[in-house]
């Protein structure tokens, strides 16, 4: 049997639970229960993380202890595990002794291989991020690449880590193991921050006191991230008296994989591997960062109240749709976007409509025919074999790479197949004319037996609303493992109960309250060319517009909006250009692509990169879109 341990991030407890907080559960919890499945021996972690500069201020605001905060953020995370059925084998919180016992271990194994010093420690700081930035990385009017906020000035001695030691150590296990960070292009991302040179890390505060005290430094506290990170370990029992878990999961464990969301990368992908390395203990197999969710295009924000809560995506269309909508939405790795129309677009077309009105219509027809129960003769000759010995490795293929929204659209492909194949034999007309023959037996049960297949493949997703499918198809044992999805388990002659709605139709205009949202139109002026606004021609030939191609691209580290372009203009070297366009397109994406630049621009610094020039994008709400010549054309061409 082989181990697998799979992990989410552990969450912040001075915000509440979010739909990107949930999101990485829900993918880690379908995970393990398709490895379940496989019969893997799984251990499925997540937690919360509790101390900290920012917690210890949210609970002053409001009054509280950190730990009554954290306690009260806990009890809601709780509740959505069970509202969302998450089955997770143990959570974690970093004020639990045993986390303490844990982060004293890594410690004193870090400190024994020399991978310490103390040193003053100046920069600026900003306090949302607990971290100390350099001036060359902070934004504009100094301000934090993160947050956009004011940073402070801070000098104090702190403990520090040897991270630059591990540079060549961690680019020597980017490239044996290609598997480590994924998908690839953050690996690209991590390797390129790597080469560019690893400073030593501060790993002690001298003044954040809700936080761990550093072992052997009086009057220092453990930084939030080696905390935080450690907790990985800790929950297994690493320097607990029971090393039981810890060697079966991590030790010798066959997979240990880190969920994440892309903004926390750096952390998981250098300084936790090169604390692992310092300590002597192995590295996770894969750190995989997952992208962001927005809200109708736009980032979530408390100041917006934009904010997409989980809570009342449960109450208005029940957990295991928004279990179905998440994973089928996102393709895990990139980002997406929530909106109340595409979830009930989504909703009402996977499954009231393809797999809902399927499953009625053949478990109405069964039971007519066949007395209340499912056909008595099965079939294996037939399309729908056919189709099901294609899908079925393809979802398991899927699954094992965790590209989750293609497993599903495999087992769609199934039902699609199925709702077509019973259009061509039309079963309801075959009733009328020969009653419960032995063909029309066979036609239904293959439609049935489909059905079967995917609502197995859905067990992961919809741990809860599978199970009443395969119920309504009078399949009562639920599947324990993969072998349920091979051809021929429907049973035959069995109660079919009275088909209730698993899926009701949500009435999109009723619902929205109005007629759909009208697609985003760009901005117009009272008139469509208001005086004012007019320019003689020669001020606009002031502007020097050309055609470039992009050579590279690559996303500007820590800044989730800038993506760093070399742009061919047919001049000497290539132009660099930093472009506010990272919510909208990938990096690999644009690579060849030819795109409007400004090339008169005076250059700029945009988080300590300079910008030679402006790609050209039309803007709806704020999301870029660019633009691009018609045809090919040399690189250079002016624009005019
Ligand atoms: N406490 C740290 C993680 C420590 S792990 C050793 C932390 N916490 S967090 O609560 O701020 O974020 C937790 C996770 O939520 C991160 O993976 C982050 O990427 C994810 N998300 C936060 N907002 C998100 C979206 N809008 N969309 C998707 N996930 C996002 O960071």
């Amino acid at each position: 049997m082989k181990s697998f341990y799979v992990t989410t991030p552990i969450y912040y407890v001075n915000d509440l639970p979010h739909i990107g907080h949930i999101y990485t559960t829900t993918v880690a919890d379908t995970l393990a229960r398709y490895r379940r499945l496989a019969g893997d021996d799984v251990y499925f972690l997540t937690g919360t993380d509790e101390h900290g500069q920012n917690i210890e201020r949210a609970a002053r605001k409001e009054g509280i202890a950190p730990i009554e905060l954290a306690d009260r953020v806990v009890s809601r995370y709780f509740a959505l595990r069970d509202r969302l059925g998450f089955s997770n084998d143990d959570f974690i919180r970093t004020t639990q002794e045993r986390h303490y016992k844990g982060v004293e271990a890594i410690i004193r194994r870090i400190q024994e291989t020399g991978d310490f010093y103390t040193a003053t420690h100046e920069g600026w700081y900003c306090s949302p991020c607990e971290t100390f930035y350099t001036e060359k990385e902070l934004a504009a009017e100094n301000t934090c690449p993160v947050h956009g906020s004011a940073v402070e000035w801070k000098s104090e001695e702190n403990i520090f880590f040897r991270l630059s030691k591990y540079q060549q150590p961690l680019l020597d296990w980017y490239d044996t193991h290609p598997e480590s960070v994924r998908p690839a292009t953050r690996l690209n991302e991590v390797r390129s921050f790597v080469e560019s040179g690893l400073r030593d890390l501060s790993v002690s505060r001298a003044n954040v006191e809700w936080a761990i005290p550093f072992p052997g430094f009086p009057g220092q506290t453990v930084y939030v991230w080696l905390d935080a990170l450690t907790n990985y370990l800790s929950a297994l029992g690493f320097g607990g008296e029971d090393g039981v878990l810890y060697r079966k999961h991590w030790e010798e464990g066959d997979t240990r994989l880190h969920l994440i969301g892309k903004d926390i990368l750096r952390f998981h992908a250098v300084y936790w591997p090169a604390f692992l390395l310092s300590a002597g203990l192995p590295l996770p197999h894969t750190v995989f960062a997952h992208g962001w969710w927005y809200r109708d295009g736009k980032k979530m924000s408390k100041s917006t109240g934009n904010i997409v809560r989980p809570d009342d995506l449960i109450d208005r269309f029940g957990a295991d749709s928004v279990r179905y909508f998440l994973l089928r939405e996102m393709v895990f790795g990139q980002d997406a976007s929530y909106s109340d129309e595409a979830f009930i677009d989504r909703y009402n077309a996977d499954l009231a409509n393809t797999l809902g009105n399927t499953v009625s219509r053949l478990v109405t027809l069964s039971r007519g025919a066949f007395g209340g129960k499912t056909p008595p003769v099965p079939c294996d000759d037939n399309p729908l074999v056919e189709a099901a010995r294609r899908v079925v490795p393809e979802y398991r293929a899927a699954m094992d790479e965790l590209a989750f929204s293609r497993a599903l659209e495999a087992l769609w492909k199934l039902l699609n197949e199925a709702s077509q194949y019973l259009m061509t034999r039309e079963p309801w007309k075959v009733v009328k004319e020969e009653g419960p023959s032995e063909r029309l037996s066979r036609i239904l049960w293959n439609g049935l037996e489909s059905v079967r297949i995917v609502a197995t493949g859905l067990l992961p997703f919809m741990p809860r609303v599978a199970p009443q499918v395969l119920a309504a198809i009078g399949v009562t044992d639920v599947p324990a493992s993969w072998s349920a999805l091979e051809w021929g388990a429907t049973p035959n002659g069995a109660e079919l109960p009275e088909p209730k709605p698993i899926f009701p139709r949500i009435d999109k205009k009723e619902y929205l309250g109005a007629a759909p949202a009208p697609a985003p139109k760009a901005a117009r002026s009272a008139s469509p060319v208001e005086e004012k606004a007019l320019i003689a021609i020669d001020k606009f030939f002031e502007t020097e517009l050309k055609v470039g191609t992009v050579l590279t691209a690559e996303r500007v580290p820590k800044s989730e909006k800038l993506i760093k372009l070399q742009v061919d203009l047919a001049e000497e070297t290539p132009r660099q250009i930093v472009a506010g366009i990272g919510l909208a397109y990938q990096p690999e994406e644009l690579v060849g692509k030819q795109v409007a630049v400004v090339a008169n621009l005076q250059p700029a610094k945009l988080m300590g990169i300079e910008s030679q020039g402006m790609v050209l994008a039309a803007s709806i709400d704020g999301k870029p879109v660019l633009l691009h010549p018609d045809k090919a054309v040399p690189a250079g061409t002016q624009v005019k």
